[in-house]
């Protein structure tokens, strides 16, 4: 099989990406263009402006993908893009784009998960490093802003597919960060920020209780792991929860009368472009700090505390950490030091495709390339796409 260059298109979130992958295991060009400063104002992702961004950066950030690859509209072999979960409008633009693309150049197009791109974040650089030698099945635990899910990732005759063991049942875990830090006037997005601060702060300062999870069917068992429904009695679930932890540290805010010293913080770093660690810093009390330390330990804890379970239980090879939380200092230095006493290899990716980006859906999509699996001209957006 000839090399084949796929051309990955990603615009779920409030990143416009575009990338080109060579047979789904080198990165060749890799763009990534932000929308931090448009969302920062609001402390979160504003939909409607996230379209308007990706409109404006789409032409621009794929022109600049294939310049990089030294390739050429003409010259790659597919074109890739996410088709879902993300925000409806946002996914259109790049959909839109990748099917007009497709049309007049007569290439064929690929539509990928955008979870399944995650996964192949990490597949993709252990390939490029040379490492061929990863065991199946692999658990992996897509941690990002909107998902915090674990799935059972098998490959059979070059396919993939996908068992959902555990997600969220409220907050994803970047949500939580960003809630937290936009609470604690630290900013948006909140997880870089927290990580960076953390290490100033006293992790067993504060004590939040572990996140209990609350079973709508109320036959949850009392390890954390969670029965779905009847047919899936045989097969464990570990679901998370994270919006106790996010209003146990708003009580903690209120009881300790930290509003005013907040509201400095807010105005203070609100004034520069792009706060730096010293910047974020110079306006955190000992008291924030020992906060902050203390709820990402917590999250941390947790995260960590129910993969390994959830690997043991399943009794996997591999596990996969990714998504934008996946880049957290602590949290992979939690998960390599438990995963190794339970003799379990953990794999990341570096820290530019642990966000999102476009090289992990052209990674993804050169599987279905393979088995010719191509998307039809009508498909449409899916903002709630499940991974099987
Ligand atoms: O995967 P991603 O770029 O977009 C989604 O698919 O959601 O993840 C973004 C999320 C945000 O919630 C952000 O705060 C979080 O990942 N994040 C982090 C870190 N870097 C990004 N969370 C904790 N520590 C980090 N270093
Ligand atoms: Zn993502």
């Amino acid at each position: 099989m000839p090399d084949a260059f796929i051309l990955g298109i990603e615009s779920s979130c409030d990143e416009t990406a575009a990338a080109v992958v060579r047979s789904g295991e080198q990165v060749v060009s890799n763009v990534v263009a932000s929308q931090i400063a448009t969302h920062q104002p609001y402390g979160g992702v504003v939909p409607e402006l996230a379209s308007r961004e990706h409109l404006r950066a789409i032409v621009p950030v794929v022109r600049q993908a294939l310049a990089e690859a030294g390739q050429t509209y003409e010259s790659v072999d597919a074109i890739a893009v996410t088709q879902g979960p993300g925000l409806a409008g946002s996914l259109l633009v790049g959909i839109s784009y990748a099917k007009a693309l497709a049309f007049a150049l007569d290439k064929p197009l690929v539509a990928v998960n955008h979870l399944e791109g995650h996964i192949h974040a990490v597949l993709l650089e252990e390939r490029q490093k040379g490492n061929r030698e990863l065991q199946f099945p692999a658990l992996a635990l897509v941690v990002s802003g909107g998902h915090t899910h674990l799935y059972l990732a098998t490959q059979r005759n070059d396919l993939w597919t996908y068992e959902n063991i555990g997600h969220t049942r409220d907050d994803a875990a970047g949500e939580a960060f960003d809630k937290v830090a936009k609470l604690l006037g630290l900013g948006y997005p909140g997880g870089p920020v927290i990580d960076r601060l953390a290490p100033h702060g006293d992790p067993e300062a504060v004590r939040f209780p572990s996140a209990l999870i609350k079973h709508r069917d109320r036959r949850g068992r009392k390890d954390g792991r969670a029965v779905e429904d009847a047919s899936d009695e045989e097969r464990p679930r570990f679901d998370f929860s994270y919006s106790g932890i996010k209003t146990a540290t708003l009580r903690y805010v209120e009881m300790h009368q930290m509003r005013a010293t907040i509201e400095a913080r807010r105005q203070a770093l609100g004034k520069i472009a792009k706060p730096k660690l010293e910047d974020s810093l110079a306006h955190c009390d000992q008291n924030t700090l020992d906060l902050i330390a203390s709820f990402q330990r917590a999250i941390v804890e947790d995260l960590v505390g129910k993969t390994l379970a959830a690997a043991l239980a399943y009794d996997v090879a591999t596990l996969f950490v990714t998504g934008g939380v996946a880049a957290n200092q602590e949290l992979r230095q939690t998960f390599e030091r438990e995963g190794a006493k339970e003799g379990l290899p953990v794999y990341f990716p570096s820290r530019p495709l642990s966000t999102d980006n476009a090289a992990m859906i052209a990674a993804a999509a050169y599987p279905k390339f393979l088995a010719k699996d191509f998307a039809a001209m009508d498909f449409s957006a899916e903002a709630g796409m499940v991974l099987r």
